[in-house]
């Protein structure tokens, strides 16, 4: 498949940790009733562990050649069946930063960045100890990094970039399902 074709309709949604993808993946799925893939949770039923065990144990490149993995499998079953279920794909947020991968989410389907402010990313990435890249000393400037490294990456892979600040999930789905009419343009 190249850039030419029209896109299969999935909805893919990738963004900084923190940013609301599950949330508005979730959101989406009532909506349109497309199946949800969570990719850390596909990732953690393969595993049977949690990420940051998958990270203590086998190291991050371990955990990236599992979302590689599972963005292939995905891949195949779109090119193998002509009627493949459309879905929506919730990313991990640093599935941007293999070359191969951002290709793979354009290639599946419409790539939305959701964006939130860095003050709502520390807020909610500190809520919880689920995220092993920001088991530092310093978790604020270990996501300033992150961020500042990723967001051409993001960029790069994405059809639409939705800034989510003030809004709730439900104007968020709206919004990201008008533009994926748009973008698909009488193909839905
Ligand atoms: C990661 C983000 C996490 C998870 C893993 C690594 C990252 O997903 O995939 O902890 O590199 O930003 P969320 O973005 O859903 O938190």
């Amino acid at each position: 498949m190249n850039e030419s074709q029209p896109p299969p309709k999935n909805i893919v949604l990738i963004g900084f940790m923190g940013s609301g993808k599950s949330t508005v993946g979730r959101e989406l799925h009532q909506r349109l009733g497309y199946s949800l893939v969570d990719m850390d949770q596909v990732i953690e039923r393969r595993a049977g562990k949690p990420i940051a065990a998958i990270f203590a144990a086998e190291g991050e490149e371990a955990f990236r050649d599992m979302e590689t993995e599972v963005l292939e499998e995905l891949m195949l079953e779109v090119l193998k069946e002509v009627d493949a279920p459309r879905r929506i794909i919730s990313t991990g947020g640093g599935v941007i930063g293999r070359e191969r991968n951002r290709k793979l989410l354009r290639q599946l389907g419409y790539v939305v960045w959701l964006h939130a402010p860095l003050a709502v990313i520390l807020d909610r990435t500190g809520r919880n100890r689920d995220r092993p890249l920001l088991h530092t000393e310093d978790p604020v400037a270990r996501v300033e990094a992150l961020l500042a490294l990723r967001k051409p990456l993001y960029a790069e892979a994405a059809h639409l970039q939705v800034d989510t600040a003030g809004l709730d999930a439900g104007e968020l789905a709206m919004g990201i399902l008008e533009s994926a009419r748009y973008f698909f343009s009488g193909h839905w």
